[in-house]
């Protein structure tokens, strides 16, 4: 298929590129690159450097190429700075990606795999959490996403586009060759920030809240393999070309662990030590996110392969000796 991956130079996206590529697939990617790095794109893959809101650019792409399919990773991530700054995550992460809808209908692209996120549950009252658990976002980000879901539900009304949303729980590893993986910059998620204390880049870990209700006080979160995740985008590709309606779906692997759980994890795995001190919780973040992913394993027989703790660390921990200062901008 011809598919055009938006924030195709990130962290989930590039993996996305590199799989579909693998499989003979025709891509393309467009990246503002403010979080997404050249480098991490495939030699060989057209990267148009713009922004998914400048309707000038889409016109263009879509006129020359006419890409089947839609796959669309770009955005805003950085849950505590939504909570900050709500305009730059409705901005970015509804505004600019309507204006990618309008030009996919205008030129008949009619299928789109879109990066939800756990974030749209808020607090859960129900775990694992089922897709149609009641949408509370504690943050701009997820509402952000939520809002985009519900666009996405309105251009299926207007029988134009079927989407499918897939909602990431927390996506983690990196490729198995260690050859690509996750830089953020800043960086906020667990398992590299954990990485870059045991490689004596910073002081100390902070455990970001201790006396939550759960086991040991810390978030509770539901890690699944970059590679994993890449693979359910495959099979819904697949789902969205025979005709599957506009749906949402979990995908995690239903097994949470707490923070204080995958830090002594990286410990094990890394053999490093390091100090780990705790510290205030992070505005925007629920305590428990552990999905009920068992529509997605029942009606595609999607099954994770790698993400197990060990292969998820392992594989991190590879990429992180290899590239101590991440990708080189
Ligand atoms: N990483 C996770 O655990 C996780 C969990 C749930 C959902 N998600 C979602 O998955 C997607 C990818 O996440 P990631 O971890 O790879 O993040 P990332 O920051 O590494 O990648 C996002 C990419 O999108 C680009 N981008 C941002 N806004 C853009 C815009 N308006 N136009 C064009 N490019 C733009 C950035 O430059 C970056 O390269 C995001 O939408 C994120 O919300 C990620």
């Amino acid at each position: 298929m011809n598919i055009l991956v938006t924030g195709g130079a990130g962290y989930i996206g590039s993996h996305m590129v590199r799989m579909l590529v693998g499989a003979g697939h025709d891509v393309r990617v467009i990246d503002t690159l403010e979080y997404g790095y050249k480098a991490s794109v495939p030699k060989g893959i057209r990267l148009t450097v713009a922004n998914v809101g400048d309707r000038v650019v889409l016109d263009r792409i879509f006129s020359s190429q006419k890409p089947e399919a839609v796959i669309h990773f770009a955005g805003y991530i950085n849950v505590e700075e939504s909570v900050r700054e709500p305009m730059k995550y409705m901005a970015n992460n509804v505004t600019s990606p309507l204006v990618l809808l309008e030009a996919m209908e205008a030129h008949g692209i009619s299928s789109i795999i879109f990066s939800s996120t756990a974030a749209v549950y808020g607090t859960p009252t129900i775990v694992p959490i089922p897709e149609d658990h009641p949408k509370a976002p504690t943050s701009t980000y997820g509402l952000s996403k939520w809002n985009f879901e519900q666009l996405l539900a309105y251009f299926d009304r207007r029988g134009t586009i079927r989407s499918i949303s897939l909602r990431y729980f927390n996506a983690a590893g990196a490729s198995l060759d260690g050859n690509y993986g996750e830089a953020h910059e800043p960086e906020t998620h667990i398992i590299p920030l954990a990485m870059k204390t045991a490689m004596g880049q910073q002081p100390s870990f902070s455990l970001y809240g201790t006396h939550y209700p759960t086991k040991d006080g810390t978030c509770v979160r539901d890690y699944i393999h970059v590679e994993d995740l890449c693979q359910a985008h495959v099979l819904m590709l697949d789902a969205l070309a025979a005709g599957h309606k506009t749906d949402a779906f979990n995908v995690g692997t239903g097994e949470g662990v707490t923070n204080r759980e995958m830090v002594e994890a990286v410990k094990r795995e890394t053999g490093a030590d390091f100090p780990v001190v705790a510290s205030d919780p992070r505005p925007g973040d629920p305590h428990t996110l552990v999905a009920d992913p068992t529509r997605l394993t029942g009606e595609f027989g999607w099954k994770p392969k790698y993400s197990d703790i060990k292969t998820i660390i392992t594989s991190a921990w590879k990429w992180h000796r290899a590239h101590r200062e991440g990708y080189l901008k």
